[in-house]
């Protein structure tokens, strides 16, 4: 029976991948790991918590000794825009934390899910149809994190055994948790300002088209290629997987469907535009499909109907796994 840990369970992704493993697992098989006290108390009462720097092994191995832990969700991790601001804490944090749990993996025989993003790619990359097998050199520091995180991941695979996963994930969308500092947050943000009926400022220029996610399809391929059967994973450094991809005037124009009067103009954030020119403009998730099943459950058009209830009236979602 697995045990679970999860450090970053505070963040956009964590705040729900907890409660997902709670509701699959157990509520006492999933630990979550916050580097504070989260906010939220559900996190708290709901199963075990404790807190811990990820780049602190010992306190990481500690935590997975004490609790029989077989199975670490890796997610804390700075941002890409947030990255910009202090590229030398995002490498301690992303790449420092991430070497600390593949050694704990090593040492205590624990399986790692790693989540890589659209940000191993760069301008270099061919942003349509972003291949699995490609070019990756990217130009922020989140980015050269990724691609040396799932570098590192296929080594302590293919060098010590260590039974490494991951996923490309594009920007994900979501209403629990605020995501802070991400280049695809625009497309978080907008539900706010279209509920409160007020014009949303978008950071991005028309026609930047990124791929995007609802968060259960996130929580869905997470949990899906963790229990996959091993001997169909030909890739241990990360999976591109994919849902949808947008421009702030198509994700707009999906908004309107539902709210008409709804408006936004255009502000750019030039930090956040140069990264988002350099990642994929839709990538191509064929192999996750073919070697692990991944197929996503949203399009637009169903996440834009369910992010508006629900950023409307703040209706927990049901995330039980499919
Ligand atoms: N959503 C992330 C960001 O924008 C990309 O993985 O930084």
């Amino acid at each position: 029976m697995k045990k679970i840990l999860v450090t970053g369970a505070t963040g956009q992704l964590g705040a729900e991948l907890v409660p997902f493993l709670r509701a699959r697992y157990g509520r006492a098989r999933v630990v979550a790991v916050g580097h504070s006290r989260p906010a939220a108390p559900e996190l708290l009462d709901a199963g075990p918590f404790a807190v811990a720097d990820v780049r602190d092994g010992a306190a990481l191995a500690r935590l997975v000794r004490e609790h029989g832990v077989d199975t670490v969700y890796h997610l804390a991790g700075i941002l890409s825009a947030k990255g910009e601001a202090n590229p030398q804490l995002a490498w301690e944090v992303n790449m420092g934390g991430l070497y600390q749990v593949l050694e704990v993996a090593r040492v205590q025989g624990c399986s790692l899910f790693f989540p890589s993003s659209i940000a191993a790619f760069g301008p270099g990359s061919p942003l349509d149809d972003t291949p699995q097998v490609t070019i990756q050199r990217p130009q922020t520091i989140y980015g050269i994190a990724k691609v040396s995180g799932e570098l590192l991941c296929d080594y302590y695979h293919h060098r010590f055994g260590v039974d490494t996963r991951g996923l490309r994930f594009p920007g994900l969308i979501s209403y629990v948790a605020p995501p802070g500092g991400g280049t695809t947050d625009y497309a978080v943000e907008i539900f706010s300002a279209a509920v409160a009926g007020q014009t949303f400022v978008c950071p991005l220029a028309a026609g930047t088209s990124l791929d995007m996610m609802y968060m259960p399809d996130a929580l869905r391929a997470a949990v899906e290629l963790m229990e996959a059967d091993p001997a169909r994973l030909r890739h241990r450094n990360a999976y591109n997987v994919t849902a949808m991809s947008f421009t702030p005037e198509e994700l707009a124009a999906a908004i309107r469907v539902y709210r008409p009067d709804f408006t936004m103009r255009h502000e750019i954030d030039p930090v956040r535009q140069a990264i988002a020119d350099s990642w994929p403009n839709r990538m191509d998730d064929c192999v996750a499909r073919r070697d692990w099943g991944w197929r996503p459950a949203y399009d637009l058009a169903t996440m834009t109907d369910e992010m508006l209830a629900r950023v409307g009236s703040r209706v927990p979602a049901t995330t039980a796994a499919s």
